[in-house]
């Protein structure tokens, strides 16, 4: 167990130069993480995670066990992994094409959380607040907040910022927000 100045890094993990962490962050068992990323502040990163090259992680994000967040990919802050979700970074691979100029970017923006087992194909948007459901395989953007499910995965409704599933009342259970649908997705309403 080991404490660099105020973060902490398992002694099993390892952490490439050129790499910046946040004040209060937690890399666990067997992680890796590589040169020119940044990992923000407060994040927990669990067993067996590799992150990079120069990929970036916003602040307060969780990312469970045995996840890769390859280049191109991009966490902003409060972001959820669920354990084993997969990030893609090529579209069509091949192992005898080269195609590392290839790479399609994947941003998830702030909030959102990702199910386990999910997969994302890359060169999409997760928007802000959006859930992903275990083992759903994104294929398309997903709207803020929109809660996603199946392969491909489909918006089968949509969810608050605390993560609560709304009803048809479109307030959240845990906070009393409130909310409401407009053409480009679901809105707060206060
Ligand atoms: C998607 C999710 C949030 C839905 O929770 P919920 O609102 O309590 O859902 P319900 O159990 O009432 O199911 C609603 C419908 O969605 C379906 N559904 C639920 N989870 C699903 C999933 N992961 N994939 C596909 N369909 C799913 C249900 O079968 C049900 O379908 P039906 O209406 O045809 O019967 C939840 O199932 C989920 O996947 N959570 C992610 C958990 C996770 O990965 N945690 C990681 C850290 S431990």
């Amino acid at each position: 167990m080991t404490w660099k100045l105020d973060y902490f890094v398992h002694d099993t993990a390892c952490i490439d130069d050129g790499v910046r962490i946040g004040k209060s962050t937690k890399i666990w068992h067997y992680s890796h993480v590589l040169g020119g990323s940044r990992v923000g502040e407060r994040c927990s990163v669990g067993q067996n995670v590799m992150i990079g090259p120069d990929v970036s992680v916003g602040n307060g994000c969780k990312i469970q066990n045995n996840v890769s967040l390859y280049k191109g990919v991009t966490l902003e802050d409060d972001v959820f992994c669920g354990p084993s979700c997969v990030f893609t970074n090529v579209l069509t691979p091949r192992a005898f094409v080269e195609r590392k100029d290839e790479f399609r970017p994947t941003l998830v923006k702030k909030g959102a959380t990702i199910g386990a087992n999910a997969t994302i194909i890359c060169g999409h948007v997760l928007g802000e607040y959006c859930m992903v459901a275990a083992g759903a395989v994104v294929t398309k953007d997903v709207e803020p907040f929109a809660l996603v499910a199946g392969v491909p995965a489909r918006r089968i409704g949509w969810v608050s910022h605390d993560g609560e599933v709304l009803g048809p009342d479109l307030i959240c259970k845990r906070s009393g927000r409130r909310y409401r649908e407009t053409p480009e997705g679901l809105v707060p309403a206060n």
